[in-house]
């Protein structure tokens, strides 16, 4: 990975007990920062913890369900306790689910996505705006997906908060211009974390997406903790409001 210089700066990161956020914990701990990191399954965010360099009293390890509101506020609030400062959000933390025409959804799975892929984002901006505000700006970047740009069939509770995502990122973006805060969504394409176990166990269905891809393979998460690196760093200052996607070419046909 391209060198990036994060010292001095405190990052968040939802969802950094597995895949991308796991891994985003470590190249953000490899260019310096200082981290707050949150998952909603203690475990497995220890678990991130122990594995990275930086010392102790650089890292603030929390459980936090990003659709609750109270634990999102006192997640950022300690982390601004900590830190005394946040420089850099990444709304990371989601969750897929059966892949199911509309008609066949359940309600609860349509609930409970919407409640973490969006109203996570929403309360996550929510608490990280003030503090970012009061010290004179930030960067936030919310991870969204390619199925927040086009339509995804069988996914549709994911697309729909996806793509909810990406209508507050331009928001937000648009309210908090003028305050220094720059905020956009990520917009990867299917990517090999454990996310797609569910599909992995389906094998045929795995190989069909990276069968449907211009490039013939998945993302690896790798390239897209890059774009992270790239787009939250300081010199990045006129990227604002936007939904960048990463996806092999899928959406340029
Ligand atoms: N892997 C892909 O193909 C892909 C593609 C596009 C977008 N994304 C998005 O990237 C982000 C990261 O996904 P990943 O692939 O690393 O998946 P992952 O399943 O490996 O990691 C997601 C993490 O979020 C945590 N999480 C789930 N619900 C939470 C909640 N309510 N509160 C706090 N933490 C919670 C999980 O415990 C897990 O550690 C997600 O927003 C996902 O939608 C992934």
């Amino acid at each position: 990975m391209a060198r990036y210089d994060y010292g001095g700066r405190t990052v968040l990161i939802t969802g950094a007990g597995s895949g991308l956020g796991h891994l985003a914990a470590a190249a953000f701990a490899a260019a310096g920062a200082r981290l707050a990191l949150a998952d909603i399954d203690l475990g497995t965010l220890n678990a991130t913890v122990a594995t990275l360099p930086a010392s102790a009293d650089r890292v603030l390890a929390m459980r936090c369900d990003v659709a609750i509101n109270s634990e999102v506020q006192q997640f950022v609030a300690a982390t601004v306790a900590r830190f005394e400062r946040l420089d850099v959000a990444i709304n990371n933390a989601g969750i897929g689910h059966p892949l199911a025409r509309i008609e066949d959804c359940d309600e609860s799975v349509f609930d409970r996505n919407i409640a973490v892929n969006l109203k996570g984002v929403f309360l996550c901006l929510r608490a990280e705006l003030p503090p970012m505000v009061r010290q004179g700006g930030g960067v936030i970047l919310n991870v969204a997906s390619v199925a927040g740009v086009t339509g995804a069939p069988l996914l549709g509770p994911y697309a729909a908060a996806k793509h909810g995502v990406i209508g507050l990122t331009r928001t937000a973006a648009l309210e908090y211009a003028q305050r220094n805060v720059r905020i956009n969504a990520l917009c990867p394409g299917f990517t090999d974390t454990p996310l797609l176990d569910p599909l992995r166990e389906r094998g045929s269905t795995l190989q069909n997406m990276a069968a449907a891809n211009p490039m013939r393979r998945l993302a690896r998460p790798e390239e897209i903790v890059q774009a992270m690196l790239w787009a939250c760093a300081d010199d990045n200052g006129f990227l604002n409001g936007q939904a960048i996607t990463l996806d092999g070419g899928l959406t340029a046909g």
